[in-house]
């Protein structure tokens, strides 16, 4: 028997659309908490789901997600690079930051990544800290990984005139020089007290402080009032770095707000609606 008007394989005739979050593990992923709450209160039809999937099965995941009325997922731990691997369509900030975050299955069954953490990490910023500005002098990033390379470029575009990084493993942050060019200056672990000398922003981008993780140990004694400082780590929200920053007259901005506006983009093109990031949604997430 053949069946008349049938759609092509791959298009999604009259179904909600269907996003998530891979990752191996996922249970403590918030990203569920957060599109969940924009889809209740822009009263979208829709879902966001969180999928446990093992590091051999990404492929085969990602070839059969969007047949099953997926328009695409967030990754996280441990997929981004890989991912960004599988796309079909690169975007140059993902490119550049060598992994994905974001996923868009297109009716055309072309895989579409792109990286929003660094988008993120200045939305957040530009929120809380509306007058900082990127060009008020150096940056200093502590961390060299993933989340710091995002940091990174995004700080580069935004215009910093010199980006300094310091990380305990040194040929990670070589490893950023090379590929991000001459403003970004290496600073030896155990220099890296001494970077935070004169920089205008400086950014935690290692786990260090994460409940259960080890705590910062860094001097701060170079911390300077009026600096901006932040913290990629968002549990606890008031992380020891980011308390010790403000006892020397920084102004401070928590992790929280990164991790909400990665989100909105992907929202944007998987749900048609730009979601806002405000009081309401850090209560929901929190
Ligand atoms: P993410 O994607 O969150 O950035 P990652 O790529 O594993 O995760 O990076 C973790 C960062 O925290 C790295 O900069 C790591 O330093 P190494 O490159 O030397 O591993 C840093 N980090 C984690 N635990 C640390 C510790 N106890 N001391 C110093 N740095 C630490």
């Amino acid at each position: 028997m053949t069946l008349q008007n049938q759609e092509e394989p791959g298009s999604r005739p009259d179904h909600a659309p269907i996003a998530g979050v891979i990752g191996w593990p996922i249970a403590h992923s918030r990203s569920p908490l957060l599109h969940g709450h924009w889809l209740k209160r822009y009263e979208l039809p829709g879902a966001y789901i969180a999928l446990p999937v093992h590091p051999e099965d990404l492929g085969a995941v990602l070839g059969i997600l969007p047949r099953m009325g997926f328009v695409g997922v967030n990754l996280t731990i441990p997929h981004k690079e890989a991912a960004l691997k599988l796309a079909d369509i690169v975007t140059d900030r993902a490119a550049l930051i060598g992994a994905a975050n974001t996923l868009i299955f297109r009716q055309d069954g072309k895989i579409h990544a792109d990286n929003t953490d660094g988008y993120g990490f200045i939305a957040n910023l530009m929120q809380y800290a509306p007058d900082w500005r990127a060009d008020q002098g150096p940056a200093a990033v502590i961390g060299a990984g993933g989340a710091a390379r995002a940091v990174v470029a995004s700080l580069l575009e935004s215009g910093v005139p010199e980006l300094r990084i310091s990380n305990r493993t040194r040929l990670r942050a070589d490893q950023i020089k090379s590929e991000f060019g001459a403003k970004v200056v290496v600073y030896d672990w155990a220099q890296a007290g001494n970077m935070l000398e004169g920089s205008r922003t400086v950014v935690n981008a290692t786990s260090m402080g994460m409940a259960g993780k080890s705590p910062l140990k860094l001097p701060l004694e170079a911390l300077s009032a009026g600096t901006l400082a932040t913290d990629l780590v968002y549990t606890p929200l008031m992380t020891d770095f980011l308390k010790q920053a403000e006892r020397r007259g920084c102004e401070i901005v928590d992790g929280l707000g990164m991790l909400l506006h990665q989100a909105a983009p992907g929202f944007e093109r998987w749900f048609g609606i730009r979601p806002e990031v405000d009081d309401a949604l850090r209560e929901a997430v929190l």
